[in-house]
């Protein structure tokens, strides 16, 4: 009898399984994110800004790996503050407050990261925590906002 409820358990969490895949697959299928309403022109400079994000987190990777911590604060740097001071009026205009606030807080982020790769006493560690914590910002408004 103790045999016979666990395969009836077993069945049951397999039925579970399986009308749990494909609405995850529902969830990755639907896009519910807002919409920039932007030019192509400022569409295609997102992008761009976008693109350079990720190269300095490529860069700060491979300079993590090669324990050069100058390496570090310099890709870290390219993509501060000063990057964001670069951004058009225009387009700055047409962006939500909250997108410009997701965005501050990523260069913000590059900004103490490069400040900690020069700072006493920075290490690996330390530098990897600060990495996850600023990915999960990319994450945050890439989960609210997409671009046509
Ligand atoms: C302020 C909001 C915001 C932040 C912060 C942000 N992104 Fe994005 N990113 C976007 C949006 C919106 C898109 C377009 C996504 C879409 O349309 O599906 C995008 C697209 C991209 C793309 C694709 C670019 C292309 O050429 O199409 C890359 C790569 C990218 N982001 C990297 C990053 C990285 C790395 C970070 C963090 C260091 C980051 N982003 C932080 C909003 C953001």
């Amino acid at each position: 009898m103790k045999s016979y409820n666990l395969i009836a358990l077993l069945i049951a969490g397999g039925f579970l399984v399986a009308l749990a895949s494909p609405h995850l697959h529902a969830e990755a299928n639907k896009d519910t994110r807002e919409v920039l309403k932007l030019t192509s022109q400022q569409n295609a400079s997102v992008r761009y800004e976008m693109r350079r994000l990720l190269a300095s987190v490529a860069d700060i990777v491979t300079a993590l790996d090669n324990n050069d911590f100058k390496a570090i604060e310099q890709a870290a740097r390219k993509s501060g503050m000063a990057m964001a001071a670069q951004v058009e009026v225009t387009l700055k205009e047409r962006l939500p407050m909250q997108f410009k606030k997701f965005g501050k807080a990523v260069h913000v982020g590059f900004d103490e990261i490069a400040d900690a790769a020069l700072a006493e006493g920075a290490n690996k560690d330390k530098m990897i925590s600060l990495l996850g914590k600023q990915l999960q910002r990319c994450i945050a408004c890439h989960a609210t906002y997409r671009l046509e």
